[in-house]
């Protein structure tokens, strides 16, 4: 570690802070009016069978029980010194259903208490309004996102807490790694109908509902608050050639081009031309409706945001690799990256190379909204009483932090920095609490059992001094 005395690469109002969502920590699945989510019927995460009911073994469903505790949480998240604070309204908190006229009072008075309680300390909430948790019955009744009525309701939601809100948020993201709908359709955009039956078609519409949505939230968010900074957020992943031959680096580019659609229909305001190709050759006609390609046009996004977690590796041969077991989007194993225990392989530099990227194509300002290890933390007696000697979590952020402040000094414009999960939380992908990402350990286990206590880590004041020295101290 350099000294204290070093002088920071990072802007003076840098928004420092953690990231978490509703359904992961919140619990309370079924008070105070909320509905079902369709986190409430995936027991073992986005990527596990659907069960038709909510069942006991569903960690999410009490999550670490953030509803009653989050005056205690916050306090912490104070005493770290957190400038901001990242986390989702359950929209089936407000709308129970996601279909009906009038929102749940009650779901609605959570969030002002929340806001409220953030402000005491001086923290800016940054809110996700739809973080893998569409209304159960939205997708039931209606397949979630491929159909276009969806539009409609996520309209009246956005609007709800838009005018509700907008003296107390400022920051809000409209669909959570929207590009994830391609890959988990049922968690990320509440489409029932399995991934293996769902055709093409049915899959890019359901997209470009989203897109449609995403602009039109912007549309009425700048409206209601013109001081409002919307931004998309997308799951980014750096996409490396397995050899220099030029048949890998072109299937690189195609699958870039797969995540590179939604930021740039965010941030151009049009669907690109490399897209024309794909959607030909998948028999993919996108239906426009009246009005579709000027919203996408005249509202396009203040800021672009993303999570960032590993890189991949693609070839135009995969099958001649091993490939990458963890990595979510696929991909053959860089044999240059060690793994975490989860098997997502971990790229410092790939950071840096996000953040040129995304800077170089749009010049947009770039918020780092997720980032860091999931791993099996061990509690330990210490002096102050039990925490987790997690020096590996340090390691990671700090290697990481390090490439945001090359990325800085090559010009790059970056708003804040969100920890993922900064208090340990149920996991999206495998629904384990035993994959830990927090500065804050909580006490519960995969079994459900524990007392929910919260123990702080070592990486707790390792982190509160990297906010008081705005980074210096990396
Ligand atoms: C992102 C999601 O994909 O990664 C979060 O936005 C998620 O919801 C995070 O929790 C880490 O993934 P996981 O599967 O380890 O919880």
């Amino acid at each position: 570690m350099k000294g204290l005395n070093t002088m920071t690469r990072f802007p003076k109002n840098f928004l420092w802070g953690g990231a978490t969502a509703a359904n992961q920590y919140e619990g309370a699945y079924n008070l105070d009016g909320k509905g079902l989510s369709v986190q409430d019927v995936t027991p073992k995460g986005g990527f596990g069978p659907v069960t038709e009911e909510p069942t006991p073994d569903n960690l999410k469903l009490e999550g670490i029980d953030f509803y009653h505790r989050y005056k205690e949480d916050i306090a912490l998240f104070a005493e770290m010194g957190f400038k901001v604070f990242r986390t989702s309204i359950a929209w089936s908190r407000i709308f129970p259903n996601g279909d009906e006229e009038t929102p749940n009072e009650k779901g609605l008075q959570f969030y002002d208490d929340l806001f409220d309680e953030l402000a005491k300390y001086g923290i800016e909430p940054l809110v996700t309004l739809s973080h893998y948790e569409t209304p159960l019955h939205l997708a039931r009744t209606y397949n979630g996102w491929t159909n276009r009525e969806l539009i409609g309701f996520y309209e009246r939601y956005v609007r709800t807490v838009f005018t509700r809100y907008k003296d107390k948020v400022k920051y809000w993201l409209t669909f959570n790694e929207v590009n994830s709908v391609l890959h988990a359709p049922f968690m990320s955009g509440g489409i029932a109908t399995p991934l293996e039956e769902l055709s093409k078609q049915d899959l890019y519409q359901a997209v470009h509902h989203e897109l449609v949505a995403s602009a039109l939230a912007t549309k009425v968010g700048h409206e209601i608050n013109p001081d409002f900074k919307i931004g998309c957020m997308v799951l980014a992943m750096p996409t490396y050639p397995m050899t220099p031959d030029p048949r890998d680096v072109l299937a690189t580019r195609q699958f870039s081009n797969q995540n590179y659609l939604f930021s740039d229909i965010h941030a151009r305001g049009k669907y690109p031309n490399y897209i024309t190709r794909f959607f030909k050759e998948n028999g993919i006609k996108i239906q426009f409706a009246d009005g579709d390609k000027e919203l996408l046009a005249h509202h396009t996004v203040d800021f672009i945001s993303f999570s960032y977690y590993m890189s991949t590796v693609q070839a135009h041969n995969p099958e001649a690799y091993s490939s990458g077991k963890g990595n979510i989007l696929g991909g053959v194993t860089n044999p240059y990256l060690e793994s975490s225990e989860w098997g997502w392989q971990i790229d410092p530099i790939g950071l840096r190379l996000v953040l040129n990227d995304f800077y170089d194509r749009y010049q947009l300002p770039l918020f780092i909204v997720e980032n860091g290890l999931g791993a099996k933390d061990v509690l330990v007696e210490g002096p102050n009483g039990p925490t987790v000697e997690d020096d590996y979590r340090i390691d990671y952020l700090r290697k990481h932090l390090e490439q945001v402040g090359e990325a800085l000094e090559d010009g790059v414009e970056v708003m804040g920095y969100t920890t993922w999960g900064c208090i340990d939380l149920v996991s999206a992908s495998t629904a384990e609490m035993s994959k830990r990402y927090g500065f804050i350990y909580v006490d519960r286990h995969d079994d459900g059992t524990g007392s929910l206590a919260r123990y702080k880590k070592k990486s707790f004041d390792w982190y509160k001094e990297v906010i008081e020295t705005n980074g210096a101290n990396i």
